[in-house]
């Protein structure tokens, strides 16, 4: 294995980590704010009406989810990078697509209107637009620059991971997994753990690019050409395979993170073993599959992908409980972990994936799916494992590079202060949402039925504590980030 080091500066290598994190980060905190605005929408306390809630849910949607997507990309291909040099050109070819595709999307969404959710189902764009065709067009073609960006990406990530360790055979761990004695004797050094985090999220997201740019195409030549038709299933099919994957995606990216930050905290490593092998085959396979829980409701769906959707959901729950979050419970277990702000917001995105996890299963069992389909129960789960789980991951990683880098740690008040509004305020605002699924409050309702505004109301003032526990975070990372560096290279 090449050190990238002796290949190029780190310098370089962190330039590309940064621009993609810091831009991410950005994208991140304006789209807050883009959330709070929604949820005062609904609490009653504003009330600019529905075209502009439809317009920034669209926006909030598309944003929050390529800002970790962009954090987790810029933090996994350092850590790759690591292991085989990559060609930082390319990185920043696939950062220049995705910011243009990002500024298509702003513009679709202000000035353009357009507000058919970061989801796009066909015919939504289409019917019944009240914006202009031009922002149906710049969406799409802004979303297709984001995915081809991500091709690029993904593309290079599965090279490195699959020269760095042997081909496929060596990057899926095989011989360590069945023919462990020959593989030990042979004296080669597995993967470490991110590497896997890295070929599932390169091999998933290669397949979930491809069946968005599918759909984006075809969606786009009817944006040209009304005339031609679209089959409905086929597009919802694709449409929730690519963005389920994609969504789900960001959280292995940045598990990666965790798998290389957290262990340094304890003083301990986070070993390759036989079963974390085949804990991450299961999640190449049940990431790709699960999304059909997501047409439970679409009877013209086959029935027995309905199944499949079932079986999925659940054993993808398996081997980040038992193999990921267990296994970063057992590594923190009497290690001495040394609390500060990175291994504070890794530990506990632990417990937000595990709890929105929960969720989520909770949602994907036909019965109660029945029930809980569309109702707020949905943002429920899946805010707590992409705010209190992979947003912090990320800070996690964040914290982790600043306190290396300054040698400083940040004072035990600022961690309370933080942490009470974060964990505090982030738990109000994600109880609003399960207490009023609960109660079959529908999602995506700019103004809800009772009791949604009570509730909302209640649920706004968490998502506040939040916002001021966010703050508190950014201006501790800047007093970080300005201290002189001790140049200690992670
Ligand atoms: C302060 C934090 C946040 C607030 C106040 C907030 C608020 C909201 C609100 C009010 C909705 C509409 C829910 C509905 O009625 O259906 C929503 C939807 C959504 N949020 Fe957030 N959110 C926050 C953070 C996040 C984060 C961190 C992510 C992802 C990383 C995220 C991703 C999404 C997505 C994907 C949707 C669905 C949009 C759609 O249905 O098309 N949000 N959020």
């Amino acid at each position: 294995m090449t050190d990238a080091t002796t290949a190029f500066p780190d310098r370089r290598a962190r330039n590309v980590m940064w621009a993609y994190i810091t831009t991410g980060i950005a994208i991140f905190g304006l789209m807050v704010l883009v959330g709070l605005g929604m949820r005062a929408e609904q609490a009653q306390w504003l009330n600019y009406g529905p075209g502009l809630f439809y317009s920034l849910m669209t926006l909030h949607g598309a944003g929050m989810i390529t800002s970790m997507v962009l954090c987790g990309m810029g933090g996994l291909w350092y850590l790759m990078n690591r292991e085989r040099a990559m060609d930082p050109g390319i990185a920043w070819t696939a950062y220049a697509f995705m910011t243009i595709g990002v500024v298509c999307v702003i513009a679709s969404v202000w000035p353009g209107g357009f507000g058919a959710s970061w989801t796009f189902l066909y015919p939504l764009p289409f019917v019944g637009a009240t914006w202009p065709s031009w922002a149906t067009g710049a969406f799409l073609i802004g979303l297709a620059l984001i995915m081809f960006g991500w091709t690029v990406w993904c593309t290079q990530l599965l090279g490195c991971v699959l020269r760095a360790y042997g081909g496929l055979r060596g990057a899926t761990g095989w011989d360590l997994v069945f023919h462990h004695a020959r593989f030990e004797a042979s004296g080669k050094a597995e993967p470490p753990p991110y590497a896997f985090a890295a070929l599932v999220t390169a091999v998933d997201g290669l397949l979930a690019a491809a069946g968005g740019m599918l759909v984006g195409i075809a969606l786009i030549v009817h944006w040209l050409y009304p005339g031609v038709a679209i089959d409905p299933l086929w597009a919802k099919n694709l449409t929730y395979f690519f963005g389920h994957t994609f969504a789900n995606l960001t959280i292995y990216m940045a598990i990666g993170l965790v798998y290389y930050a957290l262990p340094k905290y304890a003083d301990r490593e986070w070993h390759t073993s036989a079963v974390l092998a085949v804990a991450w085959w299961g999640t190449l396979l049940f990431v790709a599959i699960a999304y059909f829980h997501h047409l439970y409701m679409d009877f013209a769906q086959p029935q027995a992908v309905q199944y499949v959707g079932e079986v999925a959901s659940y054993l993808a729950a398996f081997p980040p409980a038992v193999v990921t979050i267990f296994g970063g419970a057992l590594l923190v277990y009497r290690s001495r972990l040394r609390w500060t702000m990175g291994s504070m917001f890794m530990y506990a995105g632990l417990i937000g994936w595990l709890i929105g996890g929960i969720g989520a299963l909770i949602d994907a069992t036909v019965p109660i799916n029945v029930s809980l389909h569309n109702t707020l129960w949905v943002p429920a789960h899946f805010h707590t494992y992409l705010l209190e789980g992979v947003a912090l991951f990320i800070l996690g990683w964040v914290f982790w590079n600043l306190e290396t880098h300054s040698g400083l740690t940040s004072s035990l008040r600022t961690r309370w202060l933080t942490g009470a509004g974060i964990f505090g305020g982030g738990g109000i605002l994600l109880l609003g949402w399960y207490v009023a699924g609960a109660d079959s409050v529908p999602r995506r309702y700019a103004a809800e039925p009772a009791p949604g505004p009570d509730i909302a109301a209640w649920a706004s003032i968490g998502a506040v504590i939040l916002v001021i526990g966010l703050i508190i975070c950014c201006v501790e990372a800047i007093r970080l980030a300005k201290s002189p560096r001790t140049e200690t290279n992670p």
